[in-house]
């Protein structure tokens, strides 16, 4: 026997949904391509620690369930459920082993509840010894009716709480008070407490809401929609870069990762390369991490006619370092000279293959205008686009 007390969690998924007026039962009806059954097992995987996990389904539905759950590759056990949600929860009971200490019960309807309210049910049970459910304070005005329909002023709010599951127990209480049950209590807690077991409550969670009505699953819907662009869209971020250099007929050209030969060269510290300037300004730019002047310093003896290349190569390190991944780069060339469109597919492939991710390059003259008119220098202007995973 290990000393860890071991916890079941049994997902009731029996009823078939008569308030939602859906074709299939409840359970089985889908929400952005995946049924209820499927979202709520999604909270149990999340939990800090291994189970055993029952699904209670309807009689009719058990190898359905099955092969809904197999895909998502937990180990469950689905059997059938009865015609209350005690009978179902009676049923879940009945298919775990031995061994089990603590045991959740909780309805499938209950989709989204953060696999956090399980874990707090269980550590509160495992403290307690005695019953856990969650609640959440009650926010609207209650009053109470008479029966002749009279309003009979409101309740005291402060005593009130909503209640939801997962509901926890010992496994050794919820067992012996269902064989004592009454035939039809609605929940776990009022047959545990019948049976004269204390039960505390812990902080449930707005997630948890029940799905009963049509418009709640609306509420689902929005619910999915929100949680899942937070979850799988990674943050984007661009940024710019602009570079000129001046020409130096004396020295060698090197333009976008390329040599040029008998082509006029461009001053510089480094090589010139402009294109390959205003790519790494972007970039850099995108993720703040400064720009090439901060980041490669002058003084760098390495970097002395250093070639784009490294430049590069460094930038997309930094980048890799801080969690940055480019999803493309697209530059412009503003020159006399060279012509770049003949060599604009070879730019293109060194460029990218450098970065490990799309770059283009495209080049255009100024008409006669200004500095890059006169042909007394280039200019290239970068956009990069970044994701940031944390
Ligand atoms: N449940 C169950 N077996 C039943 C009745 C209910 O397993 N015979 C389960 C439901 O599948 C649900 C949970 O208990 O996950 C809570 O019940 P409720 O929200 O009332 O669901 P339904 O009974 O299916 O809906 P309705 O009352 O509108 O018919
Ligand atoms: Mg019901």
């Amino acid at each position: 026997m290990g000393s860890t007390p071991s916890v079941a969690v049994v997902i009731v998924a029996a009823g078939s949904g008569s308030r939602l007026g859906h074709v299939r039962p409840k359970a089985f009806v889908p929400i952005e391509g995946r049924s209820i059954l499927s979202w709520s097992i999604d909270s149990v995987r999340g939990m800090s620690e291994p189970c055993e996990l029952v699904v209670v389904v309807p009689s009719d539905l058990v190898a359905e369930a099955r092969a809904t759950l197999e895909p998502l590759g937990v180990a469950a056990q689905v059997v059938a459920g009865g015609a209350t949600r005690q009978l179902s929860v009676a049923a879940g009971l009945e298919a775990l082993g031995e061994g089990v200490d603590v045991v959740l019960i909780h309805d499938a309807a209950r989709a989204f509840t953060p696999p956090e309210v399980f874990d707090r049910v269980v550590a509160a049970v495992r403290e307690t010894g005695g019953g856990v459910i969650p609640g959440l304070p009650v926010t609207d005005t209650v009053v109470a009716i008479e029966a002749d329909g009279r309003v009979d002023g409101p309740v005291d709010r402060s005593r009130l709480s909503a209640v939801q599951t997962p509901q926890g127990f010992p496994m050794s209480v919820l067992r012996e008070a269902h064989a004592t049950a009454a035939a039809d209590a609605t929940d776990d807690t009022s047959v545990v407490r019948a049976a004269g077991h204390p039960v505390a409550i812990v902080p449930g969670d707005a997630r948890s809401f029940k799905i009963t009505t049509a418009d709640d699953l609306v509420r689902a819907e929005d619910h999915i929609r929100r949680t899942t662009m937070a979850a799988d869209v990674p943050a984007l971020r661009t940024g710019i870069g602009v570079d000129v250099h001046a020409y130096d007929p004396a020295a060698p050209l090197w333009l976008a990762g390329l040599f040029w030969p008998d082509e006029p060269g461009l001053a510089g510290h480094s090589d010139g390369d402009a294109v390959a300037h205003a790519i790494c300004d972007a970039l850099l730019g995108a993720a703040g991490l400064g720009d090439i002047g901060s980041r490669f310093g002058t003084d760098d003896p390495a970097l002395d006619g250093a070639h784009g290349d490294v430049f590069l190569t460094r930038t997309r390190a930094l980048l890799a370092e801080a969690g940055y991944g480019v999803v493309n780069v697209s530059v412009q060339l503003i020159a006399a000279t060279p012509r770049f469109a003949p060599r604009k597919a070879e730019a293109d492939a060194a460029l990218t293959a450098l970065l490990g991710a799309p770059v283009s390059v495209s080049a255009t003259t100024s008409d006669g205008l200004g500095f890059t008119g006169r042909a007394e220098g280039v200019q290239a202007i970068a956009t990069a686009l970044l994701t940031f995973q944390a």
